[in-house]
């Protein structure tokens, strides 16, 4: 540990060297960026999100095999999911839980049916939020950490009506648990690319901050090339929220839920008849799926969030929490 301001509860919780976790980012966290993350001493989540078994035992396999010398990084491996979808099929989980991870983190659903054999297995439950009002039920799932994601973030997370911001809903929720549950960890989520982005975490109250669209900006990342540099070539204004790609992708998310990415050409083209987009996809979708097959990101989604106007480069995770970790302290230590 390199600061005794990044010394955390969260870090010493989980044996970190810096208080820093990686998202567990659908078809992006691999085992290879999960596990590089781990050997950079930070929680390393691999993505199973909508719970593909196959995905998630090649994936999970993958960063098992690549720390199976180093018990002290495998220690910081762990998974994440999408609960709605664990509602419809949990094999993934289960088999997830034979593996030993260290942590079990669920968002965007009810947590509490997943609770107890999370538990029996020895594993840490971390349970992403995006309202003060789904803390409660946070708790009584017995989650060790909550991670409260503002809108900014990358990815899924609640609405425009429903969603809060960062900057607002990390000191809210850290207030609420110093009250109800003040052994319950906090961590910020969206937004958070950079040694400022993590020290303000921590002044927020945070005992740390969850990372997704930096860390997808890495070598090890799966994210498609094309779309890491569309990333590196677009501000903070380039992205937006809206049903439109999950229309696109035929993916049924139930509300509150929408999707941040770059709001490409394909986006602005249909975010103005988000109805008559539902009603009549076809030919949106062939569209869509052409640039996909194409690697042409002028239709294909590249998700990533607010902070994307912080991504310049594509380093190694290795460097990159290195980067994050050395600025944090630089300013902390001030
Ligand atoms: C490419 C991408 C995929 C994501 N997939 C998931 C997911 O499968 N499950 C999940 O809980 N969160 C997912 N998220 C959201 C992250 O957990 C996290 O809240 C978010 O990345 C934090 O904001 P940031 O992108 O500004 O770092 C995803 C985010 C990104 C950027």
């Amino acid at each position: 540990m390199t600061h005794t301001a990044l010394n955390t509860r969260f870090a010493q919780r989980f044996q970190l060297n810096t208080p820093l976790a990686l998202a567990p980012m659908a078809l992006a966290t691999g085992g290879a960026l999960a596990a590089a993350c781990a050997q950079a001493g930070a929680l390393g989540l691999v993505g199973g999100g909508y719970g593909d078994l196959a995905w998630t035992q090649r994936e999970y396999g993958l960063a098992t095999e690549l720390l199976k010398n180093d018990a002290a990084s495998h220690a910081r491996l762990g998974c994440g999911f999408i609960t709605w979808k664990l509602d419809e099929n949990a094999e993934a989980l289960d088999w997830v839980l034979t593996q030993k991870p260290c942590a079990i983190m669920l968002s965007f659903g009810d947590p509490r049916p997943y609770a107890a054999r999370i538990a029996n297995a020895g594993a840490q439950l971390v349970c992403q939020v995006q309202r003060l009002d789904q803390v409660a039920q946070a708790i009584e799932a017995g989650a060790s950490v909550i991670v409260a994601q503002g809108g900014e973030a990358g990815g899924h997370g609640a609405n425009a009506l429903e969603g809060r911001s960062t900057f607002t809903l990390v000191p809210e929720i850290a207030d609420y648990l110093a009250a109800h549950s003040p052994n319950t960890l906090l961590l910020a989520a969206g937004g958070v690319a950079d040694g400022r982005g993590l020290a303000a975490a921590l002044m927020l109250g945070a005992d740390g901050a969850l990372v997704g669209s930096r860390l997808w900006a890495t070598t090890e990342s799966l994210a498609a090339a094309g779309a890491k540099t569309q990333a590196t070539q677009t501000n903070g204004d380039g992205t937006a929220r809206s049903e439109v790609f999950d229309i696109l992708r035929r993916k049924n998310w139930p509300a509150p839920y929408d999707f941040r990415a770059i709001r490409n050409d394909l986006h602005r083209a249909l975010e103005g008849d988000v109805a008559a987009l539902k009603t009549n996809p076809d030919e949106a979708r062939a569209h869509y799926d052409a640039g996909v097959k194409a690697g042409d990101f002028s239709r294909a989604h590249a998700t990533v969030g607010e902070a994307v106007g912080l991504i310049a480069d594509v380093p190694t995770a290795h460097d990159l929490i290195a980067r994050i970790t050395h600025q944090a302290q630089t300013l902390l230590a001030k």
